[in-house]
């Protein structure tokens, strides 16, 4: 079987978030699995590594494009350059258009180098309109949702010209979406198969609170058995306390010990426990809860935050990193994420919604406890007598969550064998490679 994946980053040739580190893990673990795999992303610009060019000409209707590939971990990287593309930083304001671009120019390129998979597994709105185009040219196809918050969408009017779709397609069946061209739906409407990164994700999509005006359409594919949860997996290499390169190595809770106390002193944080997170500063992760919660939070706990995004959440907790108790990073640095997680005795995920989550299983592994919201994938990954869940996207519930948590923690022993359990669980990507594999042979 040859599968070929398409997503807008790949780690560590192009990563913003977890759409980037599951491309960078699961396609390695399905080639393991005997799946011959191919994954297709963007030439951009700022691209992490060398891409050797394969091909390079015109495509019909598209314009200039060349192709770089490179193979890694029995997978083949293809990666598809076009002049949009040329330029720093992933994302952009008229990302829809570029992606309409690169959603007509693929299956023409992919020709060029050979590829011919049998089933084209599409990620996230950035794909949704290749998986219609490889639908229409009769292939199979598998389209994954990372977020559904993220749609892609633009005025009808004017992007109808960028799809290359037919007409019928502009359809309220089709790729309409009051009055847009929306290419979440594009994917959502001609995939064969309809996945996303969790089970309780998948089932909460289906109602209102949780499906961003799509709710309808997900209801009728469940009803048709089109749209299941495979719950994400963890690059156990990766993200392994034994041999991190970014903290000193531990087995086991004793040697954790020696993690945090670095964390501490790197801050500047006196003896109170420590909770920590690393995160977008997004709407969807809660962090204003976090923020709200920071008064009655800091009288028990020093709070570590590493992340960026919203300009009024940057805002406020730099005014916070004045309180002894606070610290407070800005941006992406992956070295202090890794000592976050290591050092940091509990790991906050107040989302709001949470397709799946991956810190929380990273902070499980490195012995963190999780205080995380009742949602999404983190219902999936976070067993209630490990880490601690609150219902309420409210600072009240999470206050309160973490004050059962600290009511543990000053028990050493019960804390010590929840995190005992929490390290040993298996995150491994083995099993949803096999669920991915036997809905590929289902098609
Ligand atoms: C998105 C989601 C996150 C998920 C990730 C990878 O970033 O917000 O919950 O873990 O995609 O699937």
């Amino acid at each position: 079987m040859d599968v070929l994946h398409v997503a807008s980053e790949v780690f560590p040739y192009s990563r913003s978030g977890g759409l980037g580190d599951v491309l960078g893990a699961l396609p390695a673990v399905l080639a393991a699995q005997g799946v011959r795999t191919t994954v297709l992303s963007p030439w951009y610009a700022g691209l992490s590594g060398e891409a050797r060019e394969v091909w390079s000409g015109e495509l019909p209707g598209v314009g200039p494009a060349r192709i770089g590939e490179r193979v890694e971990g029995g997978v083949r990287y293809l990666f598809l350059g076009l002049p949009d593309f040329d330029r720093p930083g992933l994302y952009h304001p008229d990302d829809v258009q570029r992606f309409c671009a690169f959603g007509r120019a693929a299956l023409p390129a992919l020709e060029r180098v050979g590829a011919q998979p049998d089933v084209l597994h599409g990620h996230d709105w950035q794909s949704g309109l290749i998986v219609a185009h490889a639908h229409l040219a009769g292939l199979k196809t598998v389209f994954s949702i990372h977020n559904l918050q993220y749609q892609g969408r633009w005025n009808l009017g004017e992007a109808r010209s960028w799809t290359g779709l037919p007409d019928w397609a502009f359809g309220i069946e089709g790729v309409e979406f009051f009055g847009d061209v929306n290419l979440m739906k594009a994917g959502l409407v001609f995939a064969d198969q309809v996945t996303t990164v969790s089970p309780t994700y998948a089932r909460e999509i289906t109602t209102m609170q949780y499906g961003e005006g799509l709710d309808g359409l997900l209801v009728r594919l469940t009803l048709e058995g089109r749209l299941s949860g495979i719950l994400n997996g963890l690059d156990q290499e990766r993200w392994d306390p034994r041999t991190d390169p970014h903290i000193p190595t531990y087995g086991d809770l004793g040697g954790k010990a020696a993690a945090t106390a670095a964390l501490r002193a790197e801050f500047g944080l006196g003896d109170a426990p420590i909770l920590g997170t690393v995160s977008r500063l997004a709407d969807q992760k809660g962090m204003d809860l976090l923020i709200e919660a920071l008064p009655e939070l800091t009288e028990r706990w020093n709070i570590v935050v590493l992340g960026g995004g919203d300009p009024l959440l940057t805002a406020a907790l730099t005014g916070w990193a004045q309180h002894p108790r606070v610290a407070f990073a800005q941006g992406m640095n992956e070295a202090l994420a890794h000592r976050i997680y290591a050092g940091a005795d509990a790991f906050a995920m107040p989302s709001r919604f949470e397709p799946c989550g991956l810190s929380q299983m990273i902070a499980l592994r490195y012995g963190t406890l999780p205080v995380v919201r009742e949602t999404g994938g983190l219902v999936d990954t976070v067993p209630h007598d490990i880490g601690f869940r609150f219902a309420e996207a409210t600072p009240e519930a999470l206050s309160a969550c973490c004050a059962q948590a600290l009511v543990t923690f000053e028990a050493p022993a019960a804390w010590r064998e929840r995190a005992e359990r929490g390290m040993e669980l298996d995150f491994s990507w083995d099993g949803p490679a096999r669920h991915y594999i036997e809905l590929y042979g289902r098609l």
